[in-house]
């Protein structure tokens, strides 16, 4: 390194109290010098500072002024797929005709580190057991393909829904490998965008950032609301608005069900006039860990179960629902103008929130320690932060069973959102696709299977059966060609 970038960059980590970080320095190798400084001087440490006293003064919890503050969704800006199925037609018209136009992208949540799931490859890689063997990021792509065809077929047109794909520091290659190691599903390569999203240090409690190794430094994914930094630093809203993009629906890599560019949800949008939409499932479980979708101070946000007490959590209308019901599945609809806005002018208020972590360091004699409790944190910002920021906000209530079922956890005997929970709930679906088509279902022996499907809680075992997404998107266009499906038991 040059003596004087040496000093420079010396004094600033002295004047942001993070001179520990060339501790051992001396020890380095020349080509490890090299490194490090690299990421060292790619560092911003009065920002990275700030972040952390914001982040840690939030995770400081306020439950009991939320409490008092917070207002379920208003019905009039409450879509549901059920209470207002004689609207679905109108939305899903809505929505292909702005698919037809192009005016539609997808935006996958792909970055995440996927401990709990603990694979050592990105998630979208990760086949969940179907018969077909499909991994999440075939089935998605699938799902654009078929969505592609259908509109196509109603409005006569050429139709691309570019799939926008954010990853990060460890999941970039693999992915974009994976990609194009498949042909990008049958995609258009042009219209498969992966961009990265940026990474933060892992502080200590004392906010000193914390090194993985003498001459590294622990590094972390700056949560899916890092989403919006990146959408502005890697130049996708300005490829959005150059395609003539109108709305983009933001969803996560996980979810097995998701109806991906969703055409109901994006003209229930539309319809609204909506900045910002957010698909939800029904909570009825007050002590599910699932955040809920509710106003705090006539703005929406996403309120976490840890946020409100038990009482509030469990507090009924009169029909007996939840009052605070409206479950997150993390499947967003963004108007572009409002994503802009976002991405230009609010994103700098979204604050980080700390993520309390056992992170793997190195001791003041250079040993490093597996720590067994948390010991500092990894700071993230949540895609859902900016709902605060839209004028005009829907929420669109789905059934659970039809369109969320996520990947989270590893399996285990009984395990919650598992691959085999989403393996279960997928065949589940199409089985139900099948019979609501006119078809049945027989078993080796002709006698036809009555079970009825639907399953929840893993207590029966689902019929095997699986429908290609480029042969029905939604469970449509499957009346010609049903007659009898053999099936197997699992
Ligand atoms: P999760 O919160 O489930 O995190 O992400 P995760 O990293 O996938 O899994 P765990 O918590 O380590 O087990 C929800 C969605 O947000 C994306 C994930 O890829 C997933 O689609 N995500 C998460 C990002 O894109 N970037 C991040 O920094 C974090």
């Amino acid at each position: 390194m040059d003596p004087s970038n040496g000093e420079k960059l010396a004094h600033r980590l002295a004047e942001a109290g993070q001179s520990h970080l060339l501790r051992f320095w001396k020890e380095l190798s020349p080509e490890e010098q090299h490194a490090m400084t690299t990421d060292l001087e790619a560092m911003d440490f009065q920002e990275i500072n700030g972040f952390f006293k914001n982040a840690m003064a939030m995770s400081g919890g306020n439950e009991q002024t939320l409490d008092s503050r917070m207002e379920p969704v208003p019905r009039d800006m409450l879509g549901s797929a059920t209470r207002d199925e004689g609207c679905l037609e109108h939305w899903e018209a809505q929505g292909k005709h702005r698919i037809a136009r192009n005016a539609v992208a997808a935006l996958l949540l792909a970055g995440g580190q996927g401990t709990r799931l603990g694979v050592p490859y990105p998630k979208g890689m990760y086949d969940v057991g179907l018969p077909s063997r499909k991994t999440l990021f075939q089935l998605q792509a699938e799902r654009i393909l078929k969505l592609q065809r259908l509109a196509e077929r109603t409005h006569k047109t050429n139709c691309r829904i570019p799939w926008y794909i954010m990853t990060s520091g460890g999941t970039t290659e693999s992915t974009r490998d994976f990609f194009s190691r498949h042909d990008y599903f049958g995609l258009n390569e042009n219209d498969v965008i992966i961009f990265q999203q940026g990474t933060l240090p892992a502080m200590d409690y004392d906010g000193k950032i914390i090194l993985e190794s003498k001459g590294k430094v622990s590094m972390a994914p700056d949560g899916n609301g890092g989403l919006y930094r990146a959408l502005g630093s890697q130049g996708i809203v300005d490829d959005m608005v150059r395609r003539g993009i109108e709305y983009v629906h933001v969803y996560c890599v996980d979810n097995i069900l998701v109806k991906v560019a969703d055409p109901a949800f994006v003209g229930l949008c539309v319809q609204k006039g909506a900045d910002c939409g957010v698909k939800v499932v029904e909570k009825t479980d007050p002590t599910e860990a699932v955040g809920v979708v509710c106003k705090v101070d006539g703005r929406h946000r996403v309120v976490e179960y840890s946020e409100i007490s038990p009482a509030t959590a469990e507090k009924r209308r009169a029909d007996g629902r939840l009052l605070f019901n409206a479950g997150n599945t993390a499947s967003h609809v963004f108007a572009l103008p409002f994503l802009k806005d976002v991405v230009r002018k609010h994103e700098p208020r979204l604050r980080h929130h700390a993520a309390h972590k056992k992170i793997p360091h190195v001791d003041a004699r250079g040993r490093t320690v597996e720590p067994d409790r948390p010991n500092g944190i990894k700071m993230e910002k949540f895609v859902f932060d900016c709902f605060q920021f839209a004028e005009t906000f829907v929420v669109y209530e789905v059934p659970r069973e039809d369109e969320f079922s996520p990947v989270k956890n590893a399996d285990s005997p009984d395990g919650k959102d598992t691959p085999t929970t989403a393996r279960h709930a997928l065949m589940s679906l199409h089985h139900r696709w099948v019979l609501n088509a006119g078809g049945r279902l027989v078993d080796e022996n002709g006698t036809r299977v009555t079970a009825a499907p639907g399953l929840r809680g893993g207590t029966d075992l689902p019929v095997t059966c699986e429908i290609s997404p480029l042969v029905s998107y939604g469970g449509e266009g499957l009346e010609e060609g049903l007659g009898r499906i053999t099936y197997n038991k699992q």
